[in-house]
C-alpha cells in the first residue's frame, strides 16, 4: 500500500509485525540465475507518445501496438498482485508517454492499494502535467521523473520534434507546487553535439529549484539506429564540466541505484548521472520490466521476450503466472553487451519498452 492512507515503511512500524509483510512474503523471493533479487519493475503503459524525440522515435511513421494487445488495469492489476507477493516492492509507470493512455490516475489508484508494494513512481515527458498532476498524487503516485532535455525552447524543440518547452515547464512547476511530490526527478539525455552546451543551465536549475537534475547517457534505442559510441557524451565529461564551474561532492551510491549521485559543495542543490554506458550497472540490476502489451524483458537490452499477456488471457491460474515469471527472470541476462563487438540492438525503441 502506497499513498497516504498508511505508512510506507518496508515492514511496518519497527519491531512490530504488519499484515503487509505476511502478504507480501506469501511466494518466494524473485531471483535471477545470477543471485540477484528483483525487486524492481517498470510498467510500459502505452508505447505512444506525442513527442518525437530524436533517440527514442523516429519523425514520421512510428507504428503504434493494437489497442486490443495493451492489456487492460484489470490485467496489469491481476499481474501486479502476483509481482509483488514475488518480491517486487517498487513499480515505475513508463510509456511511450503514460499519461497519454486514458485515466491512468484510476490505474494508478489500483495499484497503490496493493498490500506489499512501497513505491510507485511515474516517468513522463511532463506535456500533460497540468492537468494531471493532482489526480496522480491523490491516486498514490510517490516519485516522479519528468524528462527535460534542454531548457532553452529552440533546442527543445530540436531534440523533441515539438515546440512545448513551456508547457512541459508549466507542468513541472504545478507537479512541484504539490509538497507529496517531492523530491521530484528530472532527466536528460546527454547526446554529444548537443548537451554540452545545455550542462551549466541545467546545474543552475538544479541550484535554483527544488529538482535532482540528472544526465542519462544516450543507449543504443533510438528507432532510426542511429547510435555510435561517439554519440555518447558520458557523464564523467559532463560532471568535469559542472565541477569547474560548481564544485561537487559525491554521495555514496546506494545499491541497485541508477543514479550516481553528487551534491555542490556550498550545499544548494543536488545532481546526478545514470552512465549506463560508460560505467554499466548491471552487476547489482533488481529490475524487470513489462511492455505495454504484456511482454516481460529481464534487460534493457533483452533480445527474447516472455508473453506474458498470452499467459494472463489463457486461463492459467495465479501459481502458473507466478511459475512462468520465475522461469524468465531465472534467465535474465548478466549484463548488457554495448560497445562489444556483435552487440545487436533490439528491434524495440525505448518508447517500446518503457525507459
Ligand atoms: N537513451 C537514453 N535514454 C533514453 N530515453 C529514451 N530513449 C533513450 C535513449 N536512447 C529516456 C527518456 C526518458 C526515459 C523514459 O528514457 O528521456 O527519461
Ligand atoms: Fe516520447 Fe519519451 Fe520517447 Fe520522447 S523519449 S518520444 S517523450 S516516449
Amino acid at each position: 500500500m502506497v499513498g497516504s492512507a498508511y505508512p510506507s515503511a518496508p515492514g511496518g512500524f519497527a519491531g512490530r509485525p504488519c499484515y503487509r509483510r505476511v502478504i507480501a512474503a506469501a511466494r518466494t523471493q524473485l531471483l535471477d540465475g545470477h543471485g540477484r533479487a528483483i525487486s524492481d519493475l517498470r510498467l510500459s503503459v502505452t508505447d505512444r507518445c506525442g513527442f518525437r524525440c530524436r533517440y527514442c522515435m523516429p519523425a514520421e511513421g512510428m507504428r503504434w501496438l493494437d489497442r486490443a494487445d495493451l492489456l487492460t488495469f484489470e490485467e496489469i492489476e491481476r499481474l501486479m498482485r502476483v509481482l509483488v507477493q514475488m518480491g517486487i516492492r517498487d513499480v515505475r509507470l513508463t510509456g511511450g508517454e503514460p499519461l497519454v493512455r486514458r485515466q491512468l490516475p484510476r490505474l494508478a489508484a489500483m495499484l497503490a492499494a496493493i498490500p506489499g508494494l512501497h513505491e510507485l513512481a511515474l516517468t513522463t515527458n511532463g506535456y500533460q502535467l497540468e492537468r494531471d498532476a493532482h489526480a496522480l498524487i491523490h491516486a498514490g503516485v510517490t516519485r516522479f521523473n519528468v524528462s527535460v532535455d534542454s531548457l532553452q525552447r529552440e533546442r527543445f524543440s530540436e531534440m523533441t520534434r515539438r515546440d512545448v518547452l513551456d508547457k512541459v515547464l508549466r507542468g513541472l512547476a504545478t507537479l512541484a507546487s504539490f509538497p507529496q511530490a517531492h523530491p521530484i526527478k528530472v532527466n536528460a539525455v546527454a547526446m554529444r553535439g548537443f548537451t554540452e552546451t545545455e550542462v551549466i543551465p541545467f546545474a543552475r536549475f538544479a541550484r535554483e529549484h527544488p529538482y535532482e537534475v540528472r544526465f542519462i547517457e544516450f543507449m543504443p534505442l533510438d528507432a532510426d539506429h542511429a547510435w555510435t559510441p561517439d554519440d555518447v557524451l558520458s557523464g564523467e565529461e559532463i560532471r568535469a564540466a559542472i565541477h569547474a564551474v560548481y564544485p561537487l561532492e559525491p554521495e555514496p551510491r546506494t545499491p541497485s541505484a541508477t543514479a550516481r549521485t553528487f551534491r555542490f559543495a556550498d550545499g544548494r542543490g543536488r545532481i546526478g548521472f545514470i552512465n549506463p554506458v560508460s560505467e554499466p550497472f548491471c552487476a547489482d540490476c533488481n529490475r524487470i520490466r513489462v511492455t505495454a502489451d504484456g511482454q516481460l524483458r529481464t534487460c534493457l537490452f533483452s533480445l527474447r521476450e516472455t508473453d506474458l499477456r498470452a499467459v494472463l488471457r489463457g486461463g492459467a491460474d495465479d501459481d502458473e503466472l507466478e511459475a512462468v515469471v520465475r522461469g524468465a527472470v531465472w534467465r535474465k541476462e548478466l549484463k548488457h553487451h554495448i560497445g562489444d563487438p556483435g552487440f545487436v540492438q533490439p528491434d524495440r525503441t525505448m518508447s517500446a519498452i518503457g525507459g
